[in-house]
C-alpha cells in the first residue's frame, strides 16, 4: 500500500464484499503496531477517557485530549485511515461550532476523518462538516455520549420504533455525505438490514458479522482493560498478565540487586575518575 487508505478504497471494499478492519489506538506505539499488522482504519475513540484516562465514561474527554492523542496516532501510522472522535458537546451547540471543532481536529492532528455520534438530531453538523470536505463517520445504536438518555449501555433497536429510527438515521447520514458509519450494540438482523440499505460501509461493534467491517477497542482485544467487558468483545491476548509478570520480575531483580548487570552498565578509567575527584 503506497500512502494511506482513502474513503474510495472503503467504498470499493464494500462493493467487493471485502471486510474492513478497524481498531482503536490512542498512542504512537499502538498506531505503529496496528499499521504494521495491516489494520485499514484506526479510530482514536473517545473511549480514551475510559481505557486510558481512567474516567467513568466518555463525557469528560475534551477536544484538547483528542488532539493530543490523535497527533500521536497519526505520527505512528503510515497506511491506516485515521478517524478521530469528536468529544461530547463539540458538535451539539450549532453547526458553525461543529465545523470549527472538526476543522481544528483535522488541522492539528493530520487525521483523515472525524466521527460523530447520533442521527437526524446532528444532521446539520454532519452536513456542515462534510460540506467543508472533511470525511465524516457516523455512529448509531449504543452511542456512549448519550448512554444516560438511552438508559445505560444496552442493546439498541429491539423495538420497532427505535429500529425504524435507526434505519432513517443511517439513511440521513448517508444523504448528508457521511462516508461510513459505526453501528454499536444492535441486533444482527437490524445491522444486516441497514448494511444492505445504505451504500456507505457499515462498521459493526456488537452488531453481528454481516456488516461491512468490524471495530473493537484495542484495550479490550489485548486484555488491558480491567473494567466490565461487554458480550460483544473478544479478547485475543492476555497482554496484561504478561506485562504484570514483566513488572514483577523487574521489581524482584532491582530489590535483590541482580539488575542492572555488567552488560547494562557504562564504565570509565580509574585515572579519569581519580582526576575528577581530586580535591582543590
Ligand atoms: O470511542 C470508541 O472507541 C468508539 C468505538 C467503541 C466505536 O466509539
Amino acid at each position: 500500500m503506497a500512502g494511506r487508505y482513502s474513503i474510495v478504497d472503503f467504498r470499493e471494499m464494500k462493493k467487493e464484499k471485502k471486510q474492513i478492519s478497524m481498531l482503536t489506538a490512542y498512542d504512537f506505539p499502538t498506531a505503529q503496531l496496528l499499521d504494521e499488522a495491516g489494520v485499514e482504519m484506526i479510530l482514536v475513540g473517545d473511549s480514551l477517557g475510559m481505557v486510558v484516562l481512567g474516567y467513568e465514561d466518555t463525557l469528560s474527554v475534551t477536544l484538547t485530549d483528542m488532539i493530543h492523542h490523535g497527533k500521536a496516532v497519526v505520527r505512528g501510522s503510515k497506511q491506516a485511515f485515521v478517524v478521530v472522535d469528536m468529544p461530547f458537546l463539540t458538535y451539539h451547540i450549532n453547526s458553525e461550532d461543529a465545523l470549527r471543532n472538526a476543522g481544528k481536529l483535522i488541522q492539528e492532528t493530520g487525521a483523515q476523518g472525524v466521527k460523530l455520534e447520533g442521527g437526524q438530531e446532528i444532521i446539520a453538523a454532519v452536513r456542515a462538516i462534510t460540506g467543508a470536505g472533511i470525511p465524516v463517520m457516523g455512529h448509531l445504536g449504543l452511542t456512549p455520549q448519550s448512554a444516560g438518555q438511552l438508559g445505560g449501555f444496552k442493546v439498541q433497536g429491539k423495538d420497532p420504533q427505535v429500529a425504524r429510527k435507526m434505519v432513517e438515521d443511517a439513511e440521513a447520514l448517508e444523504e448528508a455525505g457521511a462516508f461510513s458509519l459505526v453501528l454499536e450494540c444492535v441486533p444482527w438482523q437490524l445491522a444486516q438490514a441497514i448494511t444492505q440499505r445504505v451504500s456507505i460501509p457499515v462498521i459493526g461493534i456488537g452488531a453481528g458479522k454481516n456488516c461491512d467491517g468490524q471495530v473493537l477497542v484495542y484495550h479490550d482485544v489485548m486484555g488491558l482493560f480491567t473494567g466490565k467487558r461487554p458480550k460483544f468483545v473478544k479478547q485475543y491476548v492476555d497482554a496484561r498478565s504478561e506485562m504484570l509478570k514483566g513488572v514483577k520480575r523487574y521489581l524482584k531483580e532491582v530489590q535483590e540487586g541482580s539488575f542492572p548487570e555488567e552488560k547494562h552498565t557504562f564504565s570509565m578509567s580509574e585515572s579519569v575518575l581519580e582526576e575528577a575527584l581530586k580535591e582543590g
